[in-house]
């Protein structure tokens, strides 16, 4: 399995500590256990930031950075072992493993971090930490705090400042490493997989869910864990709802269907969307929509190299898609007016992408100082025009009501332009038809 090296985890801290004020310390909690019904919890995903900085994969577990602490730097509170409770969910690392195995330079347990955090903080001025995101863990963090001030007679000396941890942290997660390309890159070529899967199987009677099957099959196989995000398997009319998820409609003949889905690994996630006819075969109006937000979109990787703004990819795909739906007489006027007037969102009114990483829609600013950032090599984003046609749209001819169309793959900027991590996928009308007459063929 392709994943983050330790080396990696280790090399992250570092650079969070050296940007760290001088005298402060980072206090960050591992997700919690989410119940799903009574005793039953959802599949646990570690929170991404907890992750990205230790790759420990366990919940009650509190990281704790102290750049300059003589007994080491990197502290982790987790679980103790316990034979009982192994052997009714599995193992734990306990505190020799989170040593021996996750880096850390002192491990105490969970249970004892009231007793000993306090102290830990004790005579540093700055707190760093993720605040209001997980209310609970703030709450927690002023008790111990207030456990410092209480002892301020004595001459405990409490910080004085609390600083969002995320602004640094997330800075460095929008730039990827190489081990992050790796691990992304793999997590895209497993989606990939799934679509393809998915269009083979794709026939007009099938339900969306069986085609959501076919992509989880892929997804699990390929050894991820879990989807990225909530699959959207939307087809006829449904493929106007941006995030669809009920995915239990019929599939039926001469509708298109809207597929958006990835898997994610070792916490990486991928966002693919392919839209593909239920019968193989696009009608003149589906592929007249298809073809328009595919060059929207060709338009939009040629606007995502470095120096280039955020927005720039975005602005192409309003261009192409305005100009196009003039032209198939979806929208009448000027197309510089049309754009000015935003009247293309009707159509198309999402934004072109997002950022990719440990999230889906991964952290990171869209603007600095007021002004849309600019590319930099190692940034991972999504490239993701679409156009949907309202079912009740009453100012288009019938014919192209209920049609919508995403086309989304992920890229990272490389020093020329961008790599296209999701190329994996067919993509162009014909080589979709092609691959899946094939299908068909090799069915019958
Ligand atoms: N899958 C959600 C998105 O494309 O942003
Ligand atoms: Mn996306
Ligand atoms: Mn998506």
């Amino acid at each position: 399995m392709i994943h983050i090296p330790k080396s990696e985890y280790s090399r992250r801290r570092k650079a969070l500590m050296a940007q760290m004020e001088p005298n402060s310390i980072a206090i960050l909690p591992a997700a919690a256990v989410a119940i799903r019904n009574r005793d039953v919890e959802h599949v646990y995903r570690q929170d991404s930031d907890f992750q990205y900085l230790s790759g420990f994969p366990e919940p009650h577990a509190v990281i704790v950075l102290i750049p300059g602490r003589e007994h080491g730097e990197y502290v982790l509170f987790c679980r103790e072992r316990n034979a009982e409770r192994e052997l009714w969910d599995g193992l734990r690392a306990g505190q020799e493993g989170a040593i021996r195995d996750f880096g850390a330079d002192d491990a105490f347990p969970i249970t004892d971090i009231d007793d000993i955090l306090p102290g830990l903080i004790e005579g540093r001025d700055r707190v760093y930490s993720a605040m209001g995101s997980n209310p609970e863990f703030d709450r927690h963090l002023m008790d111990w705090i207030n456990v410092i001030r209480s002892k301020a007679h004595l001459g405990a000396q409490p910080p004085n400042e609390f600083v969002a941890l995320d602004h640094l942290l997330h800075d460095m997660r929008l730039y990827k490493s190489a081990a992050e390309v790796k691990v992304m890159r793999e997590a895209a070529r497993i989606s990939a997989q799934a679509h393809i899967r998915a269009m083979q199987a794709s026939r007009a009677g099938l339900h969306e869910f069986s085609l959501e099957a076919e992509l989880d099959y892929e997804f699990r196989k390929g050894g991820a864990k879990m989807p990225a995000y909530g699959s959207i398997v939307a087809a006829g009319r449904n493929s106007c709802i941006l995030h669809y998820q009920q995915n239990d409609a019929v599939l039926k003949d001469g509708d298109l269907v809207l597929i958006d889905a990835g898997c994610e690994i070792d916490c990486y996630a991928s966002d693919i969307t392919r839209t593909w006819p239920v019968n193989g075969k696009y009608s003149p109006e589906q592929k007249a929509i298809y073809e328009l937000v595919l060059a929207s979109q060709e338009a939009a990787f040629n606007e995502i190299a470095p120096n280039k703004h955020w927005n720039q990819a975005h602005e192409a795909t309003v261009r192409v898609i305005t100009a196009g739906l003039v032209k198939l007489g979806l929208l009448q006027g000027e197309v510089d007016e049309l754009i000015a007037s935003e009247a293309y969102k009707a159509f198309y009114m999402h934004r072109a992408g997002h950022w990719l990483g440990m999230d889906v829609h991964d952290v990171g600013e869209y603007k600095v100082g007021g002004e849309w950032r600019v590319l930099e090599v190692g940034m991972a984003l999504t490239v993701e025009p679409g156009i949907y046609i309202a079912p009740d749209n009453q100012n288009v001819a019938k014919k192209w009501r209920g049609i919508g169309v995403r086309i989304e793959d992920d890229v990272v900027v490389t020093k020329t332009g961008c790599e296209i991590l999701t190329k994996g996928v067919p993509k162009t009308v014909a080589e979709i038809e092609a691959l899946m007459a094939a299908a068909r063929t090799q069915a019958a």
